[in-house]
Formats: structure tokens, sequence, C-alpha cells
């Protein structure tokens, strides 16, 4: 095995974490490349352009840690056990699989081929183990009480003294409040004033646009309201976010702006249309009919290119060919269709509906890593985890040091090491004054895991 210097090396040059992320160390080798990592900041960085290594990184960091804290292993017993013969080749595996004494052989994550099971096979294994959920499992994982985690205070707190947004709060919401009128307008009295709403999605457009050197915050969503004007003030944020890192043309992107934040207006076209003929629309047919209803609106009105209104009329398709209304896939999705679902998807995974509020922001990324190929091509999604890192801003978190955090700012170069205030202390008491730590600039400190808040008042 070679020393920290010729680790260095041959992770830069001889692509060792290629072979740590397929899997393809030993267990020993594999221990002491982690444990390099932790230390090595710059080879880590490296990792950042290698597209989904992180989370599995993560995941190894995770494990080894949890390996190390607890020694033992647990009981055979507590495991179910899958035949090598009869792992699903091409499936992504979603938890960790060990050998029969614990020892991790494949990240969650990892997609299955036909040479990773050829190898089990060369060494012998003919079971693999898959642990318990009660580690990866984003529904089981830690929860902590946590007063005055409130997400109206949180919204004062990044009003106050949280990251400087990307687009300033005054903007943001002037946006918000010129498409709720809009929307009101145009329910009421069947007029919306596309020039109005055209303006203030151009507001934020330049804003996003001018300011290439700030990256996603928390406090660039609108995390409290439910209403359709903030989800689409939110989608049109992450649109333009998303298409900033892709690298698209700036007139381009303005040539978008608009339709992106009028995705959903075909919903309140369909209002309209029930009020004026009095027969109600049911929630599932408004679901189904409003991207028709939005483009046909908006093509009527005129001044919006095709392409951007397509975007209106595409945005519940899927890549995989399973969306609605006409069942698109693959290329027949432009970019620009493609940004919109994500942007979309992404906002409306966020936001639960039992508490009303937006939350969830780590296991709605993951669930886009997971399965984004069914929405977007890869380098969409790509975009996507560079736009909001390994873990999102809104994401509870655990440092190693076992503070509670919240993530409030993304870096793209450095999905794992964004920017955290510190709330509570390692047993749960709330500091006087939240902390922010950037993890880029910190050394020593690390997330080991997001952790799921109980809000209460
Ligand atoms: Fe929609
Ligand atoms: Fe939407």
């Amino acid at each position: 095995m070679k020393n920290s210097e010729g680790l260095c090396r041959a992770i830069r040059e001889e692509g060792l974490i290629i072979q740590l992320l397929d899997g393809e160390l030993p267990p020993t080798e594999e221990h002491k490349v982690l444990t390099h990592l932790r230390t090595c900041h710059e080879c880590l960085g490296l990792t950042a352009d290698l597209l989904y290594t992180d989370e599995r990184l993560k995941l190894m960091f995770a494990r080894q840690e949890e390996r190390q804290d607890q020694v033992q292993k647990k009981k055979p017993g507590t495991r179910f056990l899958l035949e090598v013969d009869k792992l699903p080749i091409g499936k992504n595996v979603d938890r960790d699989l060990l050998d029969e004494d614990g020892t991790l052989l494949i990240a969650a994550g990892t997609e299955l081929t036909q040479k990773i099971i050829d190898r089990l096979k060369a060494r012998g294994i003919e079971k693999l183990a898959i642990e318990p959920t009660d580690v990866d499992s984003e529904d089981t994982q830690e929860q902590i009480e946590a007063p005055g985690a409130d997400l109206k205070q949180l919204e004062t707190y990044l009003a106050e003294s949280g990251p400087e947004p990307v687009v300033s709060q005054f903007v943001r919401h002037q946006c918000c409040k010129t498409l709720e009128n809009s929307f009101k307008s145009l329910e009421e009295d069947g007029i919306l004033d596309l020039g109005e709403v055209h303006e203030g999605a151009q507001q934020v457009t330049e804003e996003v646009l001018s300011r290439p050197q700030l990256t996603m915050t928390l406090a660039d969503l609108i995390l409290v309201d439910p209403s359709l004007h903030a989800h689409a003030t939110n989608v049109l944020i992450l649109f333009l976010m998303i298409a900033r890192a892709i690298g698209h043309p700036a007139q381009l992107i303005r040539d978008h702006a608009t339709s992106a934040l009028l995705h959903d207006v075909g919903r309140i076209v369909l209002r309209r249309t029930s009020t004026v003929s009095g027969i109600a629309k049911s929630t599932e047919n408004e679901d189904l009919e409003h991207t028709e209803a939005g483009y046909s609106y908006l093509w009527n009105l005129g001044g919006i290119n095709e392409s951007a209104l397509k975007m209106v009329m595409n945005h519940h398709e899927k890549y995989d060919g399973s969306g609605y209304p006409r069942g698109l896939k693959g290329t027949m999705l432009s970019d620009w269709d493609q940004i919109l679902i994500l942007a979309n998807t992404y906002d409306n995974l966020t936001w639960n509906r039992e508490t009303g509020v937006r939350s969830g922001f780590h296991k709605a990324l993951q669930v886009l890593i997971q399965d984004g190929s069914k929405y977007v091509r890869k380098g969409v999604i790509r975009a996507v985890v560079q736009t909001l890192g390994h873990y999102p801003p809104g994401t509870w978190v655990r440092m190693n040091n076992g503070e509670i955090g919240l993530v409030t700012r993304a870096h793209p170069g450095s999905p794992l090491k964004p920017q955290v205030s510190l709330f509570y202390d390692q047993s749960g008491r709330r500091h006087s004054r939240p902390r922010s730590i950037d993890l880029t600039h910190n050394q020593n400190a690390y997330i080991t895991g997001s952790v799921q808040v109980r809000t209460t008042a």
C-alpha cells in the first residue's frame, strides 16, 4: 500500500478514486484511501469533477465512521441475504451491499454491472448482505426535536444574517407579488398583463446573470408560502441557476425566463373557464390539462417565442416517455424543456403538503439523483447537483463534532462542503446565536449526514 504522497499521486494520476467507487479496492486499501481523503482536501476536491461520486463517497465515509465508532458487527440474523447470481444488472443499488462479515462491497448508488458480478464471483462471493434500513433510509434517519427551527423564524434569520442571496429579497418578492396580482386579475377578469410579468421575470434574471460569483442559497427560495405564485418564483430561480450552470448563453436564458415563471398559468386559465362556465374542474383534470391550456393561452397572447412556449406545454413530460400530455421522450424534449422539468420537479418534491412548508431538500435531490434519468438527460442532472451541491440549501446536517446546522449556501466546486449555519450544540441545545461556517475554508469540519428536524414553535 502506498504512503500518503503515493496515495495523492495514485488518486491524481492513476484514477484510484474510480477504483474505489467501483468497489475494486480490497477493504483494507479502501479504508486507507477513505482515511486519506478525510485529511487531504486537495484529493477530495478532485472528486468534485466526477459525476455522482460525492454521494457515494459520503456513504463510504459514513459507513467507515460507523464501523470505527461501533466496532462491533451487526448480528448476521438482522440482514437479508441476496444471491449474487440474481442481482439485477443495470440497476442502481439503493443500499450498501456487504459480505457476510459486514465488510462493504458495493456502495449504495452504484450501478450493478456484469463486471462487478464477475469480480464478486471470482472472489468466491455467492451471497451479499443488505444492511438493515435504520442506517441508510432517509425515512428512518436520525430525527431531532428542534424548538425554534420553525421556518418562519428561519426566513427572518436568513433575511437578517444569512448568506447573501443571488436574487435580492426585494426583487424576489416583487416578482412574486407581480405574479400574484397577475394571476388574480386573470382568474377574476380574464386579463393577464404579460408586460408586467415579463418585467418581474427579467429583473430576477438580470440579478442571476450579473452575479455569477454567487451560488444557490436557502435565502433564494420562498419557504413558507405554499401558493402557486411562490412555487413559480422558486421554479424560475432554480431554472435560471441550472441554465447558468449548464452554460447557456445569457440572451437565450432571458428569452425563456418569462415562460418558466408562467409555466403553471394554465391552472389559472382553467379556473377562469370554470368560473365563467360554472362547471367546476376536478384537481385531477386540472393537473392533466393545465400544460396544454397554458400553451394555448400564451400562444394566443403572442410575444413569446416557440421554444419558450413549448416549455410550458412540456413541463410534465419525462425523458423516458412516461410524462404527459403527449408522452414525449428523449431528444423530443429540448434542453430548455428538461431544465424546467427538473426545476419544477425539485420544487414540488420539497413541498410538504402535510406541514404546508418546503422541506426535504436533501431527500428531493436524492430522488433526482437516483431517478433523474427518468426525467431528463444526465447532463441536466449534473447541472442540478452542481447548482445545489450534495447537501442542498435547506438541509439539516450533523457535523463531525456533533453540532447540528442548516445548509445555507451550496458551493458548486465542492458539493460536500457547503456553508452551514450551526444552530444546535452536541446535546441539542440551541446556540444563542447561530454560527456560520464555510466548510471550504475549514479543513477540520465535515458533515457526517443529514438529519430530519421536527419543527416546533
Ligand atoms: Fe405544472
Ligand atoms: Fe409547477
